[in-house]
């Protein structure tokens, strides 16, 4: 089947030299973003269980601790589009092949054209590209959204803060009665610099969480092959 659409997108490069525009760019880009939803929210789950599990105190853990990941998920839906079809289109895949003059370089339209077409057949054709720009773009922005300093990290770290020193300190209501009051400070002071680095560690291995979300290095799990093939291939 997978040699059936490959032969098909051959066949068709020369006739359909129409560009993916419009609709086209808005649909796949659209598609990628839908099927990447439960790679991305895993990812964020699965961080979440981890900051939960080794920076909460117990009397303080959260219930449903994926809502730390809140103002990361909100930026992402406001960004992920955008810079996904930039990423794209016309970054990778360029419109049709031709130059400012209408001409075609040597050799183009076809789908091994130096310059690579933004046709249906040739989004076919480096399907394997594609799939790596679309993962490679999606983790990015999860990581720059959870990059220590970023506006977005510092929320989440924000909100983090604030149920471990409230775990800390029921904890320590616990503790006072066995321990003297004045070697509290040095222990809430180590708490404090133990969550900040430990939500660091979390953070930095968004992007190896997201391979392993997406099927390891071959992404089988974030390619979608076939479906998205069929899709590609109805514009015309
Ligand atoms: C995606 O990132 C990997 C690892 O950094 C790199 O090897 C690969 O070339 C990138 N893919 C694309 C299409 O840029
Ligand atoms: C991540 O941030 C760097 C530095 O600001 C930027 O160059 C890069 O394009 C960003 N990557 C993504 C995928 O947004
Ligand atoms: C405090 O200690 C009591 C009695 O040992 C225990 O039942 C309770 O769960 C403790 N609370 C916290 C927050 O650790």
């Amino acid at each position: 089947m997978q040699l059936t659409l490959t032969i098909l997108s051959f066949l068709q490069a020369p006739a359909a030299v129409t560009a993916c525009e419009g609709e086209c760019i808005i649909g796949i880009t659209s598609a990628f973003l839908g099927h990447y939803t439960s790679a991305v929210f895993t990812t964020l789950q699965t961080m979440a269980n981890q900051i939960n599990t080794q920076l909460i105190p117990v009397p303080a853990r959260q219930q449903n601790p994926t809502q730390y990941f809140d103002p990361v998920l909100e930026a992402y839906n406001l960004i992920a589009y955008v810079d996904l079809e930039t990423a794209i289109f016309p970054r990778y895949f360029h419109g049709k092949c031709q130059d400012a003059n209408g001409v075609d370089p040597p050799g183009c339209p076809n789908p091994d054209c130096p310059r690579v077409c933004g046709t249906p057949g040739s989004l076919v054709h480096f399907y394997p590209t594609l799939t790596s720009i679309v993962f490679n773009q999606t983790t990015g922005l999860l990581a720059n959204l959870t990059t220590p300093g970023s506006k977005t990290y510092n929320q989440v770290l924000q909100a983090v803060m604030s149920d471990a020193n409230e775990g800390q300190r029921k904890r320590l209501e616990n503790l006072s009665r066995i321990m003297p009051l004045r070697s509290r400070g040095t222990i809430e002071a180590r708490g404090i610099s133990d969550t900040q680095h430990g939500l660091k560690n979390i953070m930095q291995k968004l992007p190896s969480i997201m391979l392993h979300a997406c099927g390891g290095s071959g992404l089988s799990l974030c390619s979608w092959e076939q479906p998205m093939k069929e899709f590609i291939l109805q514009y015309p």
